[in-house]
């Protein structure tokens, strides 16, 4: 039995998980399964990224301490994790007593054997905001090319990269002003000094071959000393003995690895260096994005050899996702959240999807909702489900046992005989492979069922036993197949289990074909994807003949009646769309909430309103009465983050209370388009 610990990326506690995230999570635990079927004793362990400048910014600008920021995200993120029946060990945060004691101990154990080194470095200040400024934190004019407006790092425009004190007429994004240079001492890890170890590490197999060129690149280039500390403010850990700095963000997030696996040691007593010492016998497994590859192939096993540590075993890298053949782009309502698709679709056809899609380089992988919703369709429910579904029928009429031998072991031997390959290539992340084999198992299923017609032979009676085993044979086929798929479909391999009345808990279950035993009643185990419900992942976006609404003058309260048909326009709807000026203290007068639509539905006798129940935080439940049935329908706006006029004076309509009211944009053109924050924004906010 190998002893494995796996992780994934950790994700940054400053959004909601995205598609991306949801492909990398289901791809570890795709393989953390699959390795379980195998019998190895394994462990996934995964963690929120809670330290740095942008946490620390984003607090502030929500008027909340960071911890709580991080509180917020990390109970969505474990949320959607399970919504996608991801199998965490322990899901942690960097931000925790774990990963102090870690990092600490890393540091102290470089330090001590001389792999950090002190150095005064000029860097960018900004000295209203009274704080060094990363290099995306300064924006100015291209030195190159004069393009307006480029991060402190590179020119969008022309592709240059430069350092922010290059840049022309530079500001600092946080307070407007330009920024000074200013001095400060700084630690650097020594990388260069592991040169040679990561060269025969990278040629270890711990890294594919897809990757293994560009370390080759950066080999060549040089490997350079790494900037580990930043000043305060900052949102991290302290670095003992150098009081106001703070360990970089990069170095505690793969440490919260290890700090993840610590808390999982502790809380169920497992070794924790039986993963981790320099002659562990275990597995180290890291799962990520081929944009992170930097930090996991180069610093953090010269981090984990310079302090005493034993290194992965392998850094397994995927490409990036695109959705209907584009980058996700929040504009083109193709940045799915997971959250949106949990609100609307289960998530096996996902995790199916992505299954069938990944392979083990650095390939991107395209989504494309009309394949999505085939695949799942023809593969799973039309070949995988139907197997089970047409058998189950005929065996509980003939009594509900399993006939006490096959028909055709041959070909129930040839499923069998499948295993060990299926279970290779889940190894070696060749799931596309992996997929396609079963899926080639499923069709041989199918034939056998279609050329034994047993719902021909029911029709004579004295065909019973036939049908029986017809049966028999079939269910077992399904059952090699459900096996080969629980890692996929964990869900579904669950209640076949419990359908079979045997649990699904190993590859070696196969070998044997279960004969002469009982059946439970049959559910239902999948149903068909609705393509109309799955064309909702993707958000209607408004287009440039929506208004601007930056502009107070453009943004219009739609309440009951319509905005544009104020019948009695309320003392909210005139300051806001009042053409003459207003003072910043009008504008104060209005509470403008961020709101989560928790219900909608149609208003008997309107044809122009929707009712909605919405969620303004801490328990805070309105129903609203909003003029915008004609350009949304209710499904559309369940789980939608609106801006709600929340101190708007209560009005009693023919339909019931409206206690508040949705703000949108609209003009001229037909239709009105809601205002709703960007991902990030949660219900309960002010909107200032
Ligand atoms: O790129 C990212 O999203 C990082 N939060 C990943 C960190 S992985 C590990 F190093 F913690
Ligand atoms: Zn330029």
């Amino acid at each position: 039995m190998r002893r494995i610990l796996v992780t994934s990326a950790l994700p940054y506690a400053n959004g909601p998980l995205h598609f991306g995230h949801i492909l990398e999570a289901v791809q570890t635990d795709i393989w953390a399964r699959a390795m379980r079927l195998a019998g190895h004793e394994c462990h996934y362990v995964c963690a929120d990224d809670t330290h740095g400048t942008p946490i620390m910014l984003k607090a502030q600008a929500e008027g909340v301490t960071p911890e709580q920021l991080i509180a917020g995200i990390e109970a969505e993120h474990r949320s959607t994790y399970a919504g996608f029946l991801i199998k965490h060990d322990l899901f942690h945060s960097t931000h925790s007593d774990e990963n102090r004691r870690c990092t600490e101990k890393l540091f102290k154990a470089l330090d001590a054997a001389g792999y950090i080194s002190r150095r005064s470095i000029r860097q960018s200040y900004d000295e209203t905001a009274q704080m060094f400024l990363p290099d995306r934190y300064v924006k100015g004019t291209c030195p190159r090319c004069n393009a307006l407006d480029q991060y402190g790092d590179s020119c969008e425009v022309c592709g240059a990269t430069y350092s922010p004190s290059e840049l022309k007429d530079p500001v600092s994004v946080i307070s407007g002003t330009p920024p000074v240079e200013r001095e400060s001492e700084h630690l650097f890890f020594r990388l260069d000094a592991f040169e040679g170890m990561l060269k025969e590490w990278t040629r270890s197999g711990a890294i594919h071959e897809s990757v293994a060129n560009k370390l080759e690149e950066w080999f060549s280039a040089g490997l350079r000393d790494w900037d580990i500390s930043r000043d305060a403010p900052y949102f991290g850990f302290e670095i003992p003995g150098h009081p106001g700095k703070y360990f970089y963000v990069w170095l505690d997030a793969p440490v919260g690895y290890m700090a993840a696996s610590l808390a999982l040691a502790e809380r169920d007593s497992l070794n924790f260096d039986g993963w981790w010492s320099a002659d562990s016998g275990a597995e180290l497994h890291h799962f990520i994005g081929k944009d992170i590859l930097y930090f996991h192939t180069l610093f953090w096993p010269a981090v984990l050899q310079g302090a005493g540590f034993r290194r992965p075993t392998q850094v397994h890298a995927h490409g990036f996702l695109t959705v209907n053949g584009q980058k996700m782009s929040k504009s083109r309502g193709t940045f799915i959240t997971g959250r949106r698709y949990l609100e609307r679709l289960p998530p096996e056809p996902l995790r199916y999807y992505f299954a069938a899609k990944l392979g083990p380089g650095i390939d991107d992988m395209d989504l494309s909702l009309d394949d999505f919703v085939s695949r799942f369709n023809s593969d799973v429910v039309g070949k995988l489900v139907n197997i089970a579904s047409r058998c189950a029928g005929f065996i509980a009429r003939g009594g509900g046992r399993l006939a006490s031998e096959l028909p055709d072991p041959a070909l129930y031997a040839e499923f069998a005989a499948a295993c060990p390959r299926i279970a290779a290539l889940y190894e070696s992340r060749d799931f596309i492979a992996a997929i396609r084999e079963i899926a080639g198992l499923a069709d041989r299923a199918n034939q056998y069922i279609d050329t034994q017609k047993p719902w021909t032979l029911a029709k004579d009676p004295s065909r019973a036993s036939d049908v029986l085993a017809v049966c028999t044979q079939g269910i077992n086929l399904f059952r090699a197949l459900m096996t080969y798929l629980a890692p996929v479909l964990p869900a579904m391999a669950e209640q076949a289990g419990r359908f079979l009345g045997h649990p699904i808990t190993r590859w070696t279950d196969v070998v044997h074909p279960l004969l002469g035993s009982e059946l439970a009643v049959y559910e239902p185990l999948a149903t068909r994807l609705d393509p109309k419900v799955v064309a909702t992942l993707i958000e209607e976006t408004p287009t440039s003949a929506a208004a601007p609404v930056s502009a107070p003058s453009a943004a219009q309260a739609a309440a009951a009646p319509p905005a544009k048909a104020p019948a009695a326009p309320s003392p909210a709807a005139a300051t806001v769309g009042a053409k003459g000026e207003i003072t910043i203290d009008d504008f104060a007068k209005l509470d403008l909430r961020v709101g989560k639509v928790l219900d909608c539905g149609l208003v008997d006798g309107s044809d122009k309103l929707l009712r909605l129940q919405i969620d303004l935080g801490n328990g805070d439940v309105r129903q609203i009465f909003s003029g915008i049935r004609e350009s949304y329908t209710p499904e559309s706006m369940v789980g939608r983050n609106v801006v709600v006029i929340a101190n708007l004076k209560p009005r009693k309509m023919r339909f019931g209370i409206s206690q508040g009211m949705v703000l949108c944009a609209s003009n001229d053109n037909p239709g009105v388009f809601l205002v709703s924050p960007d991902d990030g924004g949660i219900a309960g906010m002010s909107v200032t």
